[in-house]
């Protein structure tokens, strides 16, 4: 019979600092209220000592879905990582996170698919499981964004946004009768790379690194807001539905949604969009704030252990992030 894949655990790590917007407000200028009318972010989490890379943020997560799954570290034999803030320039997260899992040979791969890097994670697990290729494949977003934010008022739209975090899943093959992965499409388009990128250092240019670069901030985060809000809530809905329609499903079907959390205005007008009823739709914006690649397994990992997914759940799910790149997924537990 033709192998499947699905998610057969998952884990989340959050550091314990939490950052309120006030405590924010203490740094630049901005406020509770703005922060919370617009994005719906009312904290996050920030690493606090040095040095704590995503890889260290990922270690307890993979960890907890590789109990929860009932395996041993040592049947993981593939590791993906989804960063676009890996623990240094090179080599990737995924090589630091297989020393820490002590996993010798084991291989990795860093995607650098932005908050759209789980989802593309997930469909190389995918491919790799059907395909036989491997059998227990460890698919991690992490982040540690707080060491790369403008704490001032230039860079104060994109500051409040962030948080640091790891959400990991561990993905084998689907038994009984759950489908497991049923569908998944991934999307880029790069004419809009520009408008929500990291630009310093840029091998492209000869140096990498200017003074020039450095005082402009060319080496924080920069966001054409409006245009990310625009494109994020036209292509979640349109990866939502072509998606549901490639599994064979409608919303209806749907037990619940994990989407992309980028901002509470646009979890709330996709979903508007999609008619889905707000209590099937998971929002942990509020918490944690945007934690780009780690978003969508933290909240598959929170609702397993809150009893809002089990076996049996259709769960869709649905990101967009930089690159533009954006994904969607359905997946039966
Ligand atoms: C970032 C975002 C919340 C900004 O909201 P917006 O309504 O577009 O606000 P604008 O950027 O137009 O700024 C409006 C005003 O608030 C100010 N402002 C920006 N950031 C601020 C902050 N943190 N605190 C207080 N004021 C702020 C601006 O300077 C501007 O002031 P002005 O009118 O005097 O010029 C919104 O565009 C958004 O969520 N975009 C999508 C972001 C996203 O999804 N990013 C990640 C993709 S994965």
């Amino acid at each position: 019979m033709e192998k499947r894949a699905t998610i057969v655990g998952s884990g989340h790590y959050l550091p314990p600092k939490v950052v309120t917007n006030n405590d924010l407000a203490a740094m630049f200028p901005t406020s509770d209220e703005w922060i919370t009318q617009r994005t719906g972010i009312r904290e996050r989490r920030f690493i606090e000592e040095s040095p704590t890379g995503a890889s260290d943020l990922a270690l307890p997560a993979a960890k907890m879905a590789i109990e929860q799954a009932g395996r041993d570290i040592k049947d993981v034999d593939a590791i993906i990582f989804a960063t676009l803030s890996p623990d240094i320039n090179f080599p990737g997260s995924g090589c630091f996170l297989g020393h820490k899992l002590g996993l010798p040979g084991v291989p990795a791969l860093d995607i650098r698919n932005q908050c759209s890097g789980f989802i593309y994670g997930l469909s190389v697990a995918d491919a790799w499981i059907r395909s036989g290729m491997y059998r227990n494949v460890l698919v991690c977003g992490a982040e540690v964004h707080s060491t790369g934010l403008d704490f001032s008022e230039r860079g104060r739209d994109v500051a409040v946004l962030f948080g640091d975090g790891a959400g990991v899943a561990l993905v084998g093959e689907a038994t009984g009768d759950s489908k497991g992965i049923c569908a998944l499409e991934l999307h880029a388009d790069g004419s809009g790379a520009e408008d929500l990128c990291l630009l310093a250092p840029m091998s492209r240019n000869i140096p990498r690194l200017t003074q020039e670069m450095f005082d402009e901030g060319l080496h924080y985060p920069r966001m054409n807001g409006r245009q990310v809000f625009r494109w994020a809530t036209q292509k979640m809905p349109e990866v939502a539905m072509s998606v549901l329609a490639k599994a064979g499903l409608t919303i209806d079907d749907i037990d619940l949604f994990v989407p992309h959390q980028a901002n509470m205005r646009i979890n709330q007008m996709v979903a508007g969009k999609l008619g889905i009823a707000d209590e099937k739709v998971v929002h942990n914006i509020q918490r944690y704030g945007n934690t780009t690649a780690a978003t969508i397994p933290i909240g598959i990992s929170e609702s397993w252990r809150e009893g809002k997914l089990g076996p049996g759940s259709k769960v869709l799910t649905v990101a967009f992030g930089a690159g533009f790149t954006w994904a969607g997924g359905v997946i039966e537990f």
